[in-house]
């Protein structure tokens, strides 16, 4: 059956584990695995900006000795002119997978829906999968296991890395914290659809208001811009509401005295965090950033062994 990625909880734990040990085997031997030899086409579907998913698609796709075809909405039928259902049944007839940022959940799902190759998720509104999934390769390969460590959320729990933090985290097996206000809250659905994975891993979603208080004994810091695409008419507002949400140093000094920074990036330094923080010693966001290629080389890899 044809499987997709279209939120963090669509893999199970021990899959999740899968893709990441495949992602650290890539990451040594770059050129291991060529599931797309022919070379085999993937599309990769830009509804809004992008540099890391977008170079890490193309190079991993050729890595994996494919040819990536980069499209961009603008220059498509896609986007009003014609449905995600019927996109996808003209590409499956001539690509191998379909990787797609874009604003709608719902567009991935009717996208998912309507073929018969994988459909990755490459960002939405909702949840941004595979940014969580380089995520957790960066943890494990700087706190090894994951299992039972605390990483702490901060800024808008409203937005995909908010959404994709709580499930990919309790997946995990992990204790993820959530610092915003109330009205920057996680869904509710996607917090309760958490804590039923929690309670078949062991890890645990807690919601903060108090910023110091969520930091305590963290083994990771983790924050996301404050305005994502598509808010930017909240702007004001938002600068407003999550200014005390900031990571600074004083944020760092109440975590674990080896806890690790990251950011999925693009940062807004002085806003989400602090220079000296992103740009400090317990900052890994190079690592990070480097792994979205081996953590979705991965993910292909895998996803085409279901196929
Ligand atoms: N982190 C991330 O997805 O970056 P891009 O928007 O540059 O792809
Ligand atoms: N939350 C951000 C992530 C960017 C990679 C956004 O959606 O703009």
């Amino acid at each position: 059956m044809t499987r997709h990625l279209l939120r963090d909880d669509d893999l199970t734990s021990a899959e999740q584990a899968e893709i990441l040990e495949l992602a650290a085997v890539l990451k040594k031997d770059r050129w291991k695995l060529k599931p797309l030899a022919g070379p085999q086409t993937v599309a990769v579907i830009f509804d809004k900006s992008s540099t890391r998913t977008r170079v890490s698609f193309a190079v991993g796709i050729a890595d994996l000795g494919g040819s990536p075809l980069i499209i961009s909405t603008a220059n498509s039928q896609l986007g009003g002119k014609e449905t995600p259902s019927d996109t996808a049944r003209v590409l499956e007839r001539q690509v191998a997978a379909i990787v797609w940022r874009t604003y709608a959940q719902a567009g991935l799902e009717e996208m998912a829906r309507g073929t018969t190759v994988p459909v990755v998720n490459a960002l939405s509104d909702d949840f941004h999968p595979c940014q969580l999934l380089a995520d957790l390769l960066t943890i494990t390969e700087h706190k090894g296991a994951l299992k039972g460590l605390t990483l702490t959320f901060y800024g808008d729990g409203t937005s995909n890395m908010g959404h994709s933090y709580v499930l990919a985290c309790v997946t995990a097996g992990m204790h993820v914290r959530v610092a915003s206000p109330l009205a920057y809250a996680p869904r509710a659905d996607v917090v309760a659809d958490a804590e039923a994975i929690a309670a078949t891993t062991g890890g645990s979603v807690t919601l903060y208001t108090d910023p110091d208080e969520a930091a305590a004994g963290a083994d990771v810091i983790v924050t996301d811009t404050w305005v994502s695409m598509g808010k930017e008419e909240e702007k004001a507002a938002r600068l407003r509401d999550l200014g005390p949400y900031k990571v600074t140093p004083h944020t760092m000094s109440l975590a674990a005295s080896d806890a690790i920074f990251i950011h999925c990036l693009p940062a807004d330094r002085g806003y989400e965090v602090d220079a000296e923080v992103i740009d400090g010693p317990q900052s890994v966001v190079w690592d990070e950033a480097e792994n979205r290629l081996h953590a979705q080389k991965a993910l292909l890899v895998w996803l085409l062994r279901q196929q």
